[in-house]
């Protein structure tokens, strides 16, 4: 089948001579029908520019670009019937209230009006269609186009940072709207720099940075590439220790029996058998290994966990 996102190979860069930033650099995405797929990156990375060149609101240097299996350019008109997308920072007109926006945006994705459904996602975003636009804060005009894009019946919805103006409670409704979206078939393409939002909803993720992917697969493909957090006390080290593979960012803590409050004093001291504290971070091919090696010198606690995204994410962008 078809994917309903198609971007090869794109590139743009914004100025000229020395002031010139190359925002894209040969981005590559891909997203599939009924899928939830998380835009992954930090402030820069080049995520809205990517969003803004599907939506034909500007044209790149350089690359493909297809919705629904067509141009996105040449068949721009009838491609965006197809679609919602809400931008990074909304501007409404001044003068119209929410309501009057909400009528507008309905009949222009052809739909008659499901005032029921409306009426329950004013509800849920706790939203004043009275109100003119000039007197709305960021985060209602981002409900006002939140609350437009969940109301339609279009196939896609593209949401470019959709939670940045709004508050826990309504960024838990919005979740909740995308799973059942995602329930009802639809295709999302959400990008965001907050990685819990993405790692609830999304199926798939593309990890952005500097224009290019750094990453695409699903969270588990992603955690699967990156090492396991280990944190142990055992009587003491396996023997050979030091020649052990795979392990990194290892710090060995000698634990004193006179508890924890002791500095470096505290710990110079402390040869006996109060048992060695390990933290490391270990490749996942390398973890069975390790914990053999650790279960026959006397365990006395274990934990390890897969790296949150956040921590994906640093390493990812700390170089
Ligand atoms: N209209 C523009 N003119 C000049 N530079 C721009 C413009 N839009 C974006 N950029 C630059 O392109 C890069 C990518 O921006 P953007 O796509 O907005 O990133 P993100 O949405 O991931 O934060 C940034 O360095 C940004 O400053
Ligand atoms: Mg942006």
């Amino acid at each position: 089948m078809t994917d309903v996102i198609s971007l090869t190979g794109l590139a743009k860069t914004f100025g000229r001579g020395a002031g010139a930033t190359r925002a894209l650099d040969g981005l590559d995405l891909a997203v599939a029908a009924g899928e939830v797929h998380g835009l992954l990156g930090p402030n820069g990375a080049g995520k809205s520019t990517t969003l803004r060149i599907l939506l034909s609101l500007l044209r790149p240097d350089a690359g493909e670009v297809r919705l629904f299996g067509q141009d996105a350019w040449r068949d721009a008109v009838a491609l965006h019937r197809r679609l919602a997308y809400v931008p990074g920072d909304v501007a409404l007109w001044p003068d119209l209230s929410g309501g009057q926006v909400l009528r507008m945006l309905a009949k222009l994705r052809g739909r008659k009006g499901d005032d029921k459904r409306l009426a329950e996602l004013l509800e849920r975003f706790d939203l004043d269609p009275g109100k003119k636009g000039r007197a709305y804060s960021k985060g209602n005009r981002q409900k006002v186009m939140l609350v437009a894009a969940f109301a339609s019946e279009v196939e896609l919805l593209v949401l470019d940072e959709p939670t940045s103006g709004l508050d826990p409670l309504m960024e838990a409704e919005f979740r909740a709207c995308l799973t059942e979206e995602k329930a009802r078939g639809r295709t999302i393409l959400l990008s965001s720099h907050i990685l819990s939002e993405v790692e609830e909803v999304c199926d798939r993720v593309t990890i952005v940075r500097r224009g290019r992917v750094a990453e695409s697969g699903t969270l588990a493909e992603l955690r699967h590439l990156t090492r396991t957090l280990v944190s142990a006390e055992v009587e003491r080290l396996p023997s050979g220790f030091d020649r052990f593979q795979g392990l990194h960012e290892v710090r060995i803590t000698e634990l004193g029996g006179g508890g924890g409050l002791g500095g470096p004093d505290g710990l110079d001291g402390a040869q006996a058998n109060g048992g060695v504290r390990l933290e490391c971070t270990v490749d996942t091919d390398h973890l069975s290994e390790l914990m053999v090696a650790l279960g026959t010198e006397g365990v006395r606690s274990l934990t390890s966990r897969p790296p949150t995204l956040e921590e994906l994410f640093l390493r990812h962008y700390a170089a």
